[in-house]
Order: structure tokens, then C-alpha cells, then sequence
């Protein structure tokens, strides 16, 4: 069997974000209730503009965008705005999707709400992460409103090595490692088994650099958020209504900043 390198755009955001989500059962109504949480939190109406960032295949932009809303979204990944752009055309849905970069974001004060979602926020060093949520600031109307959903480093999930059968093949993930010290959540890379052209499929390395996330905690979260300029920052501990206090046992850390 043939042994092969990819990367993440040109192979590996496709398998995680389309064909691995979507064999997770009751993604879809998962999403929705991540949706109503994220429009009745941020206090939208229909016909308020959204930015979704970091938006992967799409899935919850076009919730949002069902429901009234403008949207405007983005991700790093050309392969999956491609997916999403033919997503919506389906669904007749006008969304604005581009590929962008989170560290460049550059509307001013345009939005009600932005949102990054299952868990897309972390991914470099501190000045960078900070940087994010500067563009986010900007990008916001005078009282709009940021939610992160994060996960909570105090719970967080008990990751395991699975097989999943996903379309095309078999994919292994290796758990995510703690890096404690680092204050880091280290990924591991996965294979794919590809049973179509009889190949294994390994992370090259641009797609092994996306593989680690900083773990902020929310005093870490809050003084980041002031910093920039946000004026009252809130945190729950659930991204599903009814809303939920946020605890050292919940199961995500929903922080919600305003501007
Ligand atoms: C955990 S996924 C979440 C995707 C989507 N929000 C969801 O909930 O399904 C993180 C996403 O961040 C994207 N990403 C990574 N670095 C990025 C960057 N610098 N700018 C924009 N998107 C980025 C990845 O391509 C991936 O789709």
C-alpha cells in the first residue's frame, strides 16, 4: 500500500470538517441548538449581519443565514469555502463566503454579532490570538457582540484513539495530549486509510502546525477581551439553551464580550 503525505487544505480539512462531521450522529441537530443559543445570546433579529469566523464547511453559517440573517463568513481553507459555497447555492441561500485569515480581518464595525465556534480560537501564539480578537473588536458595531465556544480547560472531553468509518475510508484519530506547562492542548496526527485508491494518507507538515491549540482560561480570556476593548464580558458554561452558569465542571466555556 502506497504511503502518502497531504495537507490541510488540499486534503485534510475536507476529511475532518465535511466527511468526518458528518458522520457524527445528530450533528445537524446539534448545530441547530448551537445556532439558538448563539442568536438568542447575541440578542439577533432577522436582518442583523453576522460573522462567522473560522467557518469551516459552513454548517452553522447557513443556519444562521435560514433564520434571517446576513452573513458574512470565512475560513483558511479554500477546499471547505468551496463546499460551503456549494451548500448554500443548494439551498438557494445568500451568504457571503470567502477565504480569509482570522489574523487579517479588516471590516470596520459592521457587525452585531461574530461568533467562532467549536472551539477556533487559540490556534497561535498569544500577540496573534490577541490580534484575532483586536480585527473581531473592529469589525463589530458599538454594542455588538463576540461569542467564543470554547472549550473548558477545567473538563476538558476524555479523548481516545478512534477508528471511524468515513466516506472513502477509515479515519484514526490519536487522542490530544495536555502540554501543561504551555498551557497547550497538543493534537495528534491522523491517518487516513483510503480504500478507493488503496492508499495511507499522513499530515504533512502544514497540516501537522494547525494541530495545536492554547488553552486560555477565562481570567486569561477576560483580560485579553478588555485589552482590546471589549467593555463586559460574560461566561456560560453550556452553548445550548437554557442558558447555563459557568462552572470548573461545565461541559464548554461560552465566553460572550460586547463591544
Ligand atoms: C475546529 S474547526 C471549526 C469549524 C467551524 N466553525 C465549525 O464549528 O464546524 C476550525 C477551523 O478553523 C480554520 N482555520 C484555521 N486557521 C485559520 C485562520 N488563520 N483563519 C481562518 N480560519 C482558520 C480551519 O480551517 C477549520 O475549518
Amino acid at each position: 500500500m502506497e504511503i502518502v503525505e497531504r495537507g490541510w487544505d488540499d486534503f485534510w480539512a475536507v476529511v475532518f470538517r465535511v466527511k468526518h462531521r458528518r458522520s457524527i450522529p445528530g450533528i445537524h441537530d446539534y448545530d441547530r441548538m448551537v445556532v439558538d443559543f448563539c442568536i438568542e445570546t447575541l440578542g439577533l433579529k432577522e436582518g442583523d449581519e453576522i460573522l462567522d469566523i473560522a467557518c469551516g464547511a459552513g454548517d452553522h453559517s447557513l443556519l444562521f443565514a435560514e433564520r434571517g440573517l446576513k452573513v458574512s463568513a470565512f475560513d483558511i481553507a479554500e477546499s471547505l469555502i468551496r463546499v460551503a459555497t456549494e451548500r448554500a447555492k443548494e439551498k438557494g441561500l445568500d451568504i457571503n463566503f470567502y477565504r480569509g485569515d482570522m489574523r487579517e480581518i479588516n471590516f470596520v464595525q459592521r457587525f452585531k454579532g461574530a461568533v467562532m465556534l467549536s472551539h477556533s480560537f487559540g490556534f497561535f501564539d498569544h500577540e496573534e490570538n490577541r490580534r484575532v480578537l483586536e480585527g473581531t473588536f473592529n469589525a463589530l458595531l458599538d454594542g455588538g457582540r463576540l461569542l467564543l465556544d470554547l472549550m473548558n480547560p477545567y473538563n476538558l472531553p476524555r479523548f481516545q484513539k478512534t477508528w471511524t468509518k468515513i466516506e472513502g475510508g477509515y479515519l484514526l484519530t490519536e487522542p490530544h495530549v495536555v502540554d501543561a506547562p504551555a498551557g497547550m492542548l497538543r493534537g495528534r496526527p491522523a491517518v487516513f486509510v483510503d480504500t478507493e485508491t488503496d492508499r495511507i494518507v499522513l499530515a504533512n507538515e502544514d497540516a501537522l502546525t494547525n494541530n495545536d491549540i492554547r488553552m486560555y482560561t477565562a481570567l486569561e480570556i477576560r483580560d485579553m477581551l478588555e485589552h482590546v476593548g471589549f467593555s463586559r464580558v460574560e461566561f456560560f458554561g453550556a452553548n445550548k439553551l437554557p442558558r447555563m452558569p459557568y462552572t470548573a465542571k461545565s461541559d464548554r466555556m461560552v465566553v460572550v464580550a460586547t463591544r
